[in-house]
């Protein structure tokens, strides 16, 4: 099993450019279903990528990627489609779940498995299934697997989600696409990962609009053929190599970005002290001479991304006085933090609220990871501490970071694989 081991304490200096975003990419891979003849450009090539690449040729879609372009050319010729989701798919990446819209949009009937649990919590999938069986689904669960059917199709309706989620306000947009009439969803999770999701559905030919936390779809009557996307890029990335810059950049230049999705994120890295310079479509940062302590909760957009707690917690170890982060999304979200006090941070945590005293003079030492961000965090942490860090289990990394040793090493991080 490889291992990433990283010697701290080295200044970073360098360009960075910043890869598509997964999350983008994973509803608009399940997307890509209800069309022929699709060009998706700027796709991070990652492991949960390769998933949902296997997911859709076992669907029956034939796909070719272009390594060096991060391009993908699919298509579906509508024959010999298998409407089902295997669990070894799904069991690995729950964005597999999100092949369900589309198939019942599409071709009246899926069998999906239960995604089941994972390390940062339950994850249930009731508000998928709530929007699905409002369009008109019959719904069964057996062995393990979601057994959908709208023989005579879907039908437009009003929809009001009880909470926010991302998934659901997926999957229900792309039911909806092909249900007959208009659809109204309410409650909606408005990520920018889902209005590149309904900018890519408009390509193909839909007729969706959004309008703060309500959606409109309209039924699509004609599917466009050879349609061209390229995926926004990862704002999670983004905010996690400027945490990197903060941290220990002598000057990091980050690019390929987009401002108008990651104002709230720089506000907050502002109050906190870090030095961030902005230019057309790049960012300017360097290690904050002086960083001040914050509290933050996470929220669904636009609140501060639950994917960029643990980075940001890493940050506020080095900040002075007391800082707290409330996670609100996940139940289990904190399990980057008994590693982080192995390596000498200060931090307590009581039910869903972490409280971090800095500044802590961090070392290296032997880690874990457990989880896509809680793994990055340990990175981070290895970049700013004294000596050695190795980090186990880094397959979690590698779930959804692009290349992320090779861009540190760019900028003169002492970073490997072993
Ligand atoms: C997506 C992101 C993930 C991010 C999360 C929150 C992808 C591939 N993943 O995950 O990186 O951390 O949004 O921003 O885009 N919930 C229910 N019932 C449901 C669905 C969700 O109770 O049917 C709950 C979840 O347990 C969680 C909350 O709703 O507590 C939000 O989850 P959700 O927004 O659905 O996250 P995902 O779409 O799974």
């Amino acid at each position: 099993m490889q291992k990433l081991l990283i010697k701290g304490k080295q200044q970073l200096s360098g360009k960075i450019s910043i890869s598509g975003s997964k999350n983008s990419s994973l509803p608009i891979l399940a997307a890509t279903i209800l069309g022929n003849s699709i060009k998706l450009f700027n796709v991070p090539l990652v492991k949960d990528i390769f998933t949902m690449i296997e997911l859709l040729k076992f669907i029956g879609l034939t796909i070719k990627i272009s390594k060096d372009k991060n391009s993908l050319e699919i298509l579906n010729n509508d024959k010999n489609i298998n409407t089902l989701a295997p669990y070894k798919l799904v069991k690995t990446m729950r964005a597999g779940v999100l092949v369900l819209g589309s198939l019942l949009s599409k071709y009246q009937k899926a069998k999906v498995s239960l995604p089941g649990g994972c390390a940062i919590g339950t994850r249930p999938v009731d508000l998928h299934l709530l929007a699905l069986k409002k369009l008109g689904a019959k719904i069964k669960i057996k062995n393990g697997y979601i057994i959908a059917e709208a023989k005579k199709g879907l039908r437009g309706t009003t929809i009001k989600f009880p909470s926010i989620s991302v998934g659901a306000t997926e999957n229900a947009i792309l039911a909806a696409f092909q249900a007959k009439g208009k659809t109204i969803l309410k409650n909606c999770a408005t990520e920018p990962e889902i209005k590149d999701l309904v900018q890519f559905l408009n390509r193909l030919g839909g007729n969706i609009k959004i309008f703060s936390r309500k959606i409109i779809i309209n039924e699509c009557k004609k599917i466009k053929n050879k349609i061209r996307h390229k995926i926004i890029f990862d704002r999670i990335e983004f905010g996690t190599y400027i945490i990197a810059g903060a941290l220990i950049g002598k000057k990091i230049s980050i690019n390929n970005i987009n401002f108008s999705y990651i104002k709230n994120e720089i506000n907050i890295l502002k109050k906190m002290g870090v030095k961030i310079k902005k230019t057309k479509n790049s960012v300017i940062v360097a290690k904050a001479k002086k960083l001040n302590k914050i509290n933050i909760s996470t929220k669904p957009y636009p609140g501060f991304p639950t994917d960029l707690q643990a980075q940001l917690m890493v940050l506020m170890t080095q900040a002075k006085g007391t800082s707290k982060i409330k996670e609100n999304i996940f139940e289990n979200r904190f399990m980057h933090v008994p590693e982080l006090k192995r390596m000498g941070a200060n931090i307590k945590i009581k039910n869903k609220t972490a409280t971090i005293q800095g500044p802590s003079k961090l070392t290296g030492a032997e880690v874990m990871a457990t989880d896509l961000r809680a793994s990055v965090s340990l990175v981070l942490a290895g970049l700013v501490a004294d000596n050695r860090t190795i980090i186990n289990r880094i397959y979690h990394l590698d779930r959804g970071y692009e290349r992320l040793d090779k861009k540190l090493r760019k900028c003169n991080a002492k970073i490997s694989r072993i």
